[in-house]
């Protein structure tokens, strides 16, 4: 692991040359979605404010992408550090990469005052985030729509909160205000 660096890029410096490595990273680690990465990063058109990256040797093998975005718990309107496109190349996992870039990540979304993280997962990667300090939240959650209608969160996806604060998350029905991330 010692070859392994780490570094936090904004968005407005991604590089064309690291558009293409990032999306090729996640072909690989997200085969299913391969069509759309292969073409851009921006699941549901929310590219992220921020990334964090690891390279081995000069190699990408790992990255997380946090999109910041407003959403409404109950009455409150709350700023979330969101997950996206969190994933580690095959010939790099079980060593503790991912749990660095988390903590890369969710420092980054401290230091600019957002209180939460808020990501999306299968019922069985809920034991990769529980170490990592996140909890599940049983809260309904909507989306909205291309049209801006309210729809359910696919039933497939648990939705897990990471409290970056001494604030608690409140309780309440999740609106994301736009499509999840
Ligand atoms: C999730 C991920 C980033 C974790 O990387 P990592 O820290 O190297 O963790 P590991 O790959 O060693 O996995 C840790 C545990 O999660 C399990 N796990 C990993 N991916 C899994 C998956 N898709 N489904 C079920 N379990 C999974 C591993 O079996 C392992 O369990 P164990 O400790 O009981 O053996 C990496 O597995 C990955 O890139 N997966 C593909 C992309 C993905 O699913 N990202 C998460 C989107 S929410």
């Amino acid at each position: 692991m010692n070859s392994i660096s780490t570094r936090i890029v904004i968005e407005s410096e991604i590089s064309a040359e690291l558009d293409r490595e990032i999306r090729s990273l996640l072909c690989e680690c997200f085969p299913a979605d391969a069509g759309e990465f292969s073409q851009q990063r921006a699941w549901h058109n929310s590219l992220p404010a921020y990334s964090v990256i690891a390279r081995d040797d000069g190699n990408l093998v790992g990255q997380i992408g946090i999109v910041q975005r407003e959403v409404r718990v109950g009455g409150c309107l709350l700023l979330v550090a969101g997950v996206q496109n969190f994933c580690v190349r095959k010939s790099h996992r079980g060593m503790g990469l991912s749990r660095d870039l988390m903590r890369i990540a969710m420092a980054e979304a401290a230091a600019r005052e957002i209180p939460f993280g808020m990501l999306f997962c299968l019922p069985e990667l809920e034991k990769i985030y529980v170490p990592m300090g996140w909890t599940t939240n049983a809260a309904v959650v909507e989306m909205r729509d291309e049209h801006g209608s309210r729809t359910p969160l696919p039933d497939k996806n648990i939705t897990m909160i990471a409290d970056l604060t001494p604030q608690r998350f409140p309780d309440g029905p999740i609106d994301l205000m736009g499509r999840d991330w």
